[in-house]
């Protein structure tokens, strides 16, 4: 009936087949974005296996969600990601619906803005996550990019990116990564936030916050100074949130849409739609992952306990970021990595070409994104060495 080529392996969790199909002893995957602790384990976190504790005993039934999801999930999540002073949650003008991880977030974002806004052009970064352009087609919505990452200079091209902002048509659409931009792990500063609300408001394009490393950066109120800033010039935005990463959730598929109308009357319209394109896609969400985040944020001790595992994983990351560009200056590679320890988040774009990456994987077993992408997050103390070796091989030889 069908006569299809191969669809390509997807470039990030494709290479978890790979790197499982290679019989090496000593192979490392540093592809997909998932934070491991010092012994390489992907931890649950002490306050998520403490309220599932709680859940299990907790439970009386199984019968479904609300397409929103749990109705204690939008208060909580809320605060969280505009601010615990924000005004806007009592405003009328943040609606949240659950979704199963950002992934499902972005998809519902993007269902909604198809029936809304069918003409809009959606805008992503270069480069950007491997996914966003598929998420936003599938959904039968056109995208084009902005300049964002300067090779170069390992930072960001102001500049340019401001520039494009400028030009991009109202209406339009412009995904933005709230922090720990993926993969350059380049954030813009603070006057560069005021910079993008003041274009955002004059060109009336629609900001569209790509928040799925809230904390991993530097804090979990400093990782959302991007959005307060936009928001507190009064444009309206959709947020994406998830709680993968820093509830360590990844396969419980837990995040969160959220709408900020200009007005609380737009957010209760748009609300109405955006559960249109929640029922007709997978009818509602599932509940254990929602349940664990809300149980913990809802619990004073847990949630201190979360945000103090979460300090540790942050701060790990930094170890690493500073072992890898330590360990590259001490084997002599002549391009300076300083500018490894200023990226935030789980990634550094290590400014490899897909020739060094395949070398990599091939000649010593460990897997990086074919754009340059390493997941220091996945770097163990263990390891270190075996990761700049390896680096610095193909750095000089490829
Ligand atoms: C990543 O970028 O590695 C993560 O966001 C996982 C994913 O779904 O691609």
């Amino acid at each position: 009936m069908f006569n299809l080529d191969m669809a390509p392996a997807d470039p990030i969790l494709g290479l978890n087949d790979a790197f499982r199909n290679d019989p090496a002893a000593d192979k490392i995957n540093l592809g997909v974005g998932v934070y491991m602790d010092d012994d390489g384990v992907t931890p649950i976190m002490r306050a998520v296996k403490k309220a599932e504790k709680m859940l299990l005993d907790s439970e009386s039934t199984k019968s479904y969600l609300a397409i929103s999801g749990l109705p204690s999930l939008p208060s909580l999540t809320q605060p969280l990601i505009l601010g615990e002073a924000s005004d806007l949650p009592g405003s009328g003008r943040v609606v949240t619906a659950q979704a199963p991880g950002g992934t499902g977030a972005l998809r519902v974002a993007a269902d909604f803005l198809r029936k809304a806004a069918p003409n809009a052009t959606v805008w992503i970064s270069t480069p950007t996550w491997a996914n966003h352009a598929g998420i936003f087609q599938a959904a039968g919505l056109s995208t084009d990019t902005y300049p964002y990452y300067d090779a170069a200079r390992q930072d960001l091209d102001r500049d340019a990116f401001l520039t494009a902002l400028d030009k991009v048509p109202a209406g339009n659409v412009v995904v933005l990564h709230a922090c720990c931009h993926n993969p350059s792990g380049v954030d813009p500063d603070t006057s560069t936030w005021e910079e993008v609300a003041r274009i955002a408001g004059a060109r009336g394009w629609l900001p569209i916050f790509d928040f799925a490393y809230q904390g991993f950066g530097d804090g979990l109120a400093e990782d959302r100074a991007g959005i307060v800033t936009v928001l507190d010039s009064g444009v309206p935005a959709f947020i994406c949130s998830s709680y993968s990463k820093n509830f360590g959730l990844y396969n419980e598929r837990i995040g969160a849409v959220t709408f900020v109308g200009e007005t609380a009357d737009e957010a209760e319209r748009a609300f109405s739609h955006i559960k249109v394109a929640i029922r007709s896609n997978y009818s509602n969400p599932p509940s254990h992952g929602g349940s664990i985040v809300a149980a913990i944020l809802s619990d004073a001790e847990l949630r201190a306990d979360w945000e103090d595992e979460l300090t540790t994983m942050r701060r790990r990351i930094f170890a690493m970021r500073k072992g890898l560009a330590d360990g590259l200056a001490a084997r002599g590679v002549s391009r300076d990595f300083s500018f490894i320890t200023a990226q935030k988040g789980m990634f550094s774009f290590a400014g490899i070409t897909p020739a060094q990456v395949d070398a990599l994987r091939v000649r010593h077993h460990v897997y990086a994104v074919r754009s340059g992408r390493i997941n220091v997050a996945g770097i163990t103390p263990a390891q270190m060495d075996r990761v700049c070796d390896a680096l610095a091989d193909v750095l000089a030889n490829d």
